[in-house]
């Protein structure tokens, strides 16, 4: 993914030097744990790139995202979007409490709109058809009009092949038509940056490829994107910039991901990768036999 992604008139150097999201030394520990979930995690998000997290289970990945959109209070370092400080760590009290262990809550609105979020599980309304689904956040929290909300919601649903399915309700849905449906929903609010926690994990093989098959025209499109995911392929294909994330700290970085995944720097990340191959060791195993 080098051509075609950069957006505006902008040059793409001026737009590669331009980070959407700084992550500085964050700590984030939850209450009565032992120690932190992410320490000491650091990295930038250049506009209009798209920076995948890989992990095992229990690496952090989820919380990292949700320390970012603002779900989860932070205990160290910070959170700058645009070059503007939104999130700032509290150490947590002796007993897991203080002011660390609460949501700073000095989230306005407005900025929290300005991050996307799709998760696993697609949680759209179930009482709202699919298009109210995605025209309600524009309308109640945006106070946007109503008929232009409307509007751009349908266009969207286009773009995602989802325009016949307006007035249906998600259980209508298959798995992968509601994660579009999702996508939708965070993409009208006209967010700085979306942030996508394994979006395609519960669904079928096919269902999977019709929802990464969307992320990648984002992708196309110059939208700045943060996603975890354990489908290795597409994150070789999506990936500007790509880190693993082991025991909550960031073990390798790489900004070249065909060299990530053909030659990875650090043992882990070897480790981690082999995971996903399957190789019978036929050859090897004869030949032991033969000794
Ligand atoms: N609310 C919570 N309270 C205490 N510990 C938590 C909480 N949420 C997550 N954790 C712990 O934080 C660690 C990281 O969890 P997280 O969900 O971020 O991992 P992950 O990398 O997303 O894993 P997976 O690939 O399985 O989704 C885990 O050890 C988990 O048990
Ligand atoms: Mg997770």
């Amino acid at each position: 993914m080098t051509e075609g992604q950069t957006t505006a008139n902008q040059p793409q150097d001026e737009q590669e030097e331009r980070a959407v999201l700084t992550v500085e030394h964050l700590v984030k520990q939850y209450p009565q744990a032992q120690s932190p979930v992410l320490n000491d995690i650091s990295f930038q998000v250049p506009k209009g790139k798209v920076f995948v997290v890989l992990g095992p289970s229990g690496s952090g990945k989820s919380t990292l995202l949700r320390t970012i959109a603002g779900l989860e209070p932070i205990q160290g370092g910070r959170i700058l979007l645009d070059g503007q400080v939104v999130e700032t760590g509290h150490p947590l009290g002796k007993h897991g409490g203080g002011p660390g262990g609460l949501m700073s809550g000095s989230r306005s609105s407005d900025l929290r709109t300005r991050i996307g979020m799709v998760f696993q599980s697609y949680d759209l309304f179930p009482n709202r058809t699919v298009l109210d689904n995605v025209t309600l956040a524009p309308v109640l929290v945006q106070k946007r009009k109503r008929d232009q909300a409307r509007q751009e919601a349908l266009e969207l649903l286009d773009r995602v092949g989802l325009a016949d399915r307006r007035d249906a309700w998600p259980s209508q849905l298959s798995g992968g038509q509601r994660q579009r449906v999702a996508i939708c929903r965070a993409l009208i609010l006209h967010p700085e940056i979306m942030l996508f926690d394994e979006v395609t994990a519960a669904l079928d093989p096919e269902m999977v490829r019709e929802v990464l098959q969307v992320i990648l025209e984002l992708a196309d499109q110059g939208l700045t994107m943060m996603i975890v995911t354990h489908e290795m392929a597409f994150a070789r294909g999506i990936a500007d910039h790509i880190v693993l994330l082991d025991g909550g700290t960031l073990v390798e970085q790489s900004d070249d991901p065909e060299a990530f995944f053909t030659h990875p720097a650090t043992d882990r990340a070897q480790r981690f990768l082999s995971t996903f191959t399957y190789e019978r060791r036929r050859d090897q195993d004869q030949d032991q036999e033969s000794r």
